[in-house]
């Protein structure tokens, strides 16, 4: 077993030190406050300003983090202030396409939440707006930036496994908080939203391929309270047109004490296999040499450093990042695909997807 060659591309967030670029944050609710906030105090980004519907959530913004500019009257004032350079929409997705088309207009760059929309079909004049704007769009997939998933990604872009055969993500932990939240007004929620930076993840590991076909259902288990109104399973399968699979398995609320998210990426001159929120670690097996690599960090807040940096970068280099909005778009599709097939019990949908 090896560790760590220093040959190892750099997982880490890349966030261009005093970057100078001025950050306003549209909708102050709990994830931006438990994890937008906390990676950019930590990589010290210039945070000009919050506005957010309810003032409760900005005063507790603003005592958390004193770093904080100013708290903006109305969304209006936060978008005309030219110190903003960046917005950082992190309301809910009911209310990201109206936001999302504001920002554009008034000429700023922006990062948005996930899922970026619940209507991918309608994306396509916002995006060909900061295109001619000349502004970007990217998407909070900070998923993708978790440290593992981040080697994991970096390594299948390498050629480390050859050709990816399959991908397949077990949940064998406990769900967050649904019943009782706004997540659960969501239908199909696990679908449609938490499983969200799964698909997306396994869109970049099958990047390049064709999905041909999508097939979901999520399903209520065994003593699930009935006050609970989303099914608490649920699994996904993709195929692509070479055969290539991938396989995202939610079992329910897992009673465990040692939870994880494992995963692997099969592939057709190795494995890699790892595992994120709960015993992160990651492995590649390649010819008779299995390689354990020691990661610093964790998804919470790494991968929001990672999404922000990512968009910085991006626009320093007036390149298109990584997690564009473009780019998001085919999880999207594979997402609204399997809702519908959830939706249908889990009849099998026929899509014409390149990644
Ligand atoms: N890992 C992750 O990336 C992650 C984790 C949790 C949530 N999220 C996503 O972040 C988004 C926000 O989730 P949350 O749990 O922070 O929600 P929240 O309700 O706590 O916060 C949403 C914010 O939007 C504001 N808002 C609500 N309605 C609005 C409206 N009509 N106009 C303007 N602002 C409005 C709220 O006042 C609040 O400030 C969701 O899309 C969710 O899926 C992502």
């Amino acid at each position: 077993m090896t560790y760590l060659d220093p040959t190892v591309p750099d997982y880490r967030p890349q966030v261009p030190p005093g970057s100078g670029h001025g950050i306003a944050i549209l909708g102050c609710g709990d994830i931006a406050r438990t994890a937008h906030l906390p990676a950019y105090a930590e990589h010290q980004l210039d945070v000009v300003g919050v506005w957010s519907r309810s003032p409760e959530s900005v005063r507790r913004a603003r005592a958390a983090f004193p770093f904080i500019g100013r708290a903006y009257d109305s969304p209006e004032q936060l978008l005309s202030d030219p110190r903003v350079d960046v917005v950082d929409l992190a309301t809910r997705v009911e209310h990201r396409r109206r936001w999302l088309e504001a920002a554009v207009d008034a000429g700023k760059h922006v990062l948005a939440q996930k899922p970026l929309t619940d209507e991918p079909e309608t994306l396509e004049p916002v995006l060909a707006k900061a295109d001619a704007a000349g502004v970007r769009i990217a998407v909070n997939q900070n998923a993708r930036w978790a440290p593992v998933w981040r080697l994991a990604t970096l390594l299948v872009q390498d050629g480390a496994v050859g050709e990816v055969v399959g991908v397949t993500h077990l949940l064998d932990k406990p769900l967050p908080p649904i019943t009782g939240t706004h997540f659960d007004d969501i239908p199909h929620m696990l679908i449609s939203d938490y499983l969200v930076h799964w698909l997306d993840i396994t869109r970049c590991w099958l990047d390049d391929n064709h999905v041909d076909v999508v097939q979901a259902r999520d399903e209520r288990v065994p003593a699930q309270p009935d006050t609970a109104k989303n099914p608490w399973s649920a699994t996904v399968q993709v195929g692509c047109r070479d055969g290539a699979t991938a396989l995202i398995r939610v079992v329910g609320d897992a009673r465990t004490r040692t939870p994880s998210c494992p995963f692997w990426i099969h592939g057709t001159e190795g494995t890699i296999r790892g595992s994120i929120l709960g015993r992160d670690f990651l492995s590649l097996e390649r010819g008779d040499t299995t390689t354990t690599y020691r990661l610093e960090g964790a998804w919470f807040v790494d991968g929001f450093a990672g999404t922000m940096g990512e968009l910085l970068r991006a626009v320093d280099e007036d390149r298109e990042p990584y997690n564009s909005a473009r780019h998001n778009l085919a999880s999207l599709r594979l997402v609204a695909a399997a809702r519908a097939s959830a939706e249908q019990g889990g009849a099998p949908q026929d899509v014409d997807l390149a990644l």
